[in-house]
């Protein structure tokens, strides 16, 4: 309810800055003053702003609202000689801002869309410089006076420093992003610096001779190859032995990145390019500036990202989002993709122009399935490095026989099934001896049937058993780059008929 009378101005200054300090972020601190205020003042809405000289506009840093249907404006672009006018007002003081205070006034209101509300606005000032402003609205008009204004201009001071804090945070958060992203990043990098490329000089000697033929070119490079047989690995590999090889090695998986964020984070957007884009970020391209790109599925790429893409490969060349200044970087360009690009082209999804640019020098990874010389090798090396990550002294025994059973695996997952494999035996059977008894009913049918004719007869179960491997191997999942609908070459819906069809239960595992 109401009160006709104001309070006392100290008791109103105490409250009001007990509130605006009680919390750390803004919003709920910001919410608490709008309860208060509710109580005393006609009161609908609240918006502390920033005000940004750079972009010419003013934008929401917090807003708290008692009528949760009015619109909150986020950024404000404001015409640029409205600005100037706006600036030279050299308010200090909190005065009254509904549309008849002035022309300029009920100019900067409509831009705002806030129509019919009755506007109180405290300036924020920090030395010479006004750095926002704090706005109270309610619905009518005539609902602030000038008694309100004086009770207002009190709290001008912890006003003026809940928005520096706020906006110090909001900064000192966008570091810590940036750091937890780096940070990732360079881990990332150490980790593969210290990957070995088992297979250099049997299954792989003829990749590792193109690596090195074409490491020390500048030129784009498709690398070939079923899911998890090491596209990632090579990639690194080629950066590693190339003169950019102190430069960046930045990955982007087109794949996992939202469609509607793909060109902001590729190319980088400046600041106040939509909403949300509180400060300049630079895109992946930026960032490899110097070093290399790894541009992961690039069979995922959307088409629209395709077309800009064509250009950075033609020109290397791009503008940021929202930004007008072409930004020239000098990148290496490796894609990948586990599809048939070409299948792609000819189905329209992917664009024929593009694929011939990344296909100038493609690199095709053989599925270990053809290199079966490296399994028993790669079998010793994963239970190395395992033992090592599951901190056992030494790594277990592997029982005789296993590894030519292993060698007989079709591998639909490649490198990376092996690798998981070898990680649940050992979590399973830490002291050894390792038998991988798990291994047979994900056998392919096709294996089973080709050394034991007589052990299928029925086509379903075949099916069954094939489905199971491999949703087995993608851990449950159905859908996606990794999925199992993927891996079987058919679309997602078709296997869940499948499953349903022969029963075969759902459930991700990871
Ligand atoms: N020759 C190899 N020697 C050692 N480790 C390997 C080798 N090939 C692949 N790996 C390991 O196997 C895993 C899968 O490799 P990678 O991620 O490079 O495959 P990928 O082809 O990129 O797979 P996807 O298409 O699923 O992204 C990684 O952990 C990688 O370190
Ligand atoms: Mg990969």
């Amino acid at each position: 309810m109401k009160v006709e009378i104001l309070p006392d101005k100290d008791e109103f200054f105490r409250e009001f800055t007990v509130r605006i300090c009680s919390c750390l972020t803004i919003k709920p601190a910001l919410e608490s003053v709008c309860n208060y205020l509710k109580e005393i003042v006609p009161l609908d809405m609240m918006i502390l702003a920033e005000r940004d000289e750079s972009l010419g506009s003013f934008r929401t840093v917090a807003e708290a609202a008692v009528d949760a249907s009015l619109p909150t404006p986020t950024i404000l672009a404001i015409p640029k000689d409205l600005w100037m006018r706006i600036r030279s007002l050299n308010y200090r003081s909190t005065f009254l801002a509904d549309d008849s205070v002035s022309n300029d006034v009920r100019e900067l209101n409509a831009i705002s869309k806030l129509y019919g509300l009755s506007h109180m606005c405290i300036p924020l000032w920090r030395d010479d410089n006004m750095i926002g402003f704090l706005s109270l609205f309610a619905k009518g008009s005539g609902k602030y006076h000038q008694a309100h204004a004086d009770l207002f201009d009190t709290i001008i001071h912890p006003a003026t420093i809940a928005l520096s804090n706020a906006l110090a945070h909001e900064e000192l958060m966008r570091y810590r992003d940036t750091l937890i992203d780096e940070n990732r990043f360079l881990n990332k990098e150490l980790l593969n610096a210290t990957t070995r490329i088992i297979g250099e000089t049997t299954g792989l000697k003829q990749v590792i001779e193109m690596v090195k033929q074409v490491a020390p070119l500048n030129n784009t490079v498709l690398l070939l190859g079923e899911t998890g047989t090491g596209k990632e690995i090579i990639a690194n590999a080629i950066h590693s032995a190339s003169p950019r090889k102190n430069g960046p090695f930045i990955k982007v998986n087109c794949g996992a990145i939202p469609e509607h964020l793909i060109d902001s984070e590729l190319f980088g957007h400046d600041k106040g390019a939509f909403t949300g884009a509180i400060s300049e970020k630079k895109g992946r391209f930026e960032r490899a500036n110097g070093g290399t790109i790894f541009l992961d599925e690039i069979g995922e790429l959307p088409q629209l990202a395709q077309v800009r893409l064509l250009r950075v490969l033609q020109t290397r060349e791009f503008e940021r989002v929202g930004g007008t200044r072409a930004i020239k970087v000098d990148i290496r360009i490796i894609a990948a993709t586990h599809r048939n690009l070409e299948n792609m082209v000819t189905e329209n999804r992917f664009r024929e122009d593009l694929w011939f640019r990344l296909n100038a020098f493609p690199l095709f990874i053989p599925p270990l399935r053809q290199r079966k010389e490296d399994i028993p090798m790669l079998a010793r090396y994963f239970l190395q490095v395992k033992s090592r990550e599951l901190g056992l002294r030494m790594p277990p025994s592997i029982a005789p026989g296993v590894l030519s059973r292993l060698a007989e695996y079709a591998w639909p997952g490649n490198v990376r099934e092996l690798e998981n494999l070898v990680e649940r035996e050992l979590i399973r059977h830490r002291e050894g001896p390792l038998s991988f008894d798990t291994l047979e009913p994900r056998t392919p049918p096709t294996a089973i049937a080709a050394r034991n004719p007589g052990a299928i007869t029925n086509l379903d179960q075949v099916n069954f058993n094939h489905i199971s491997a491999v949703l087995e191997m993608t851990g449950g999942r159905i859908q996606g780059p990794h999925g199992a609908a993927a891996l079987l070459g058919i679309k997602a819906t078709t296997l869940r008929g499948r499953m349903d069809k022969l029963g075969i239960p759902y459930g991700r595992k990871n």
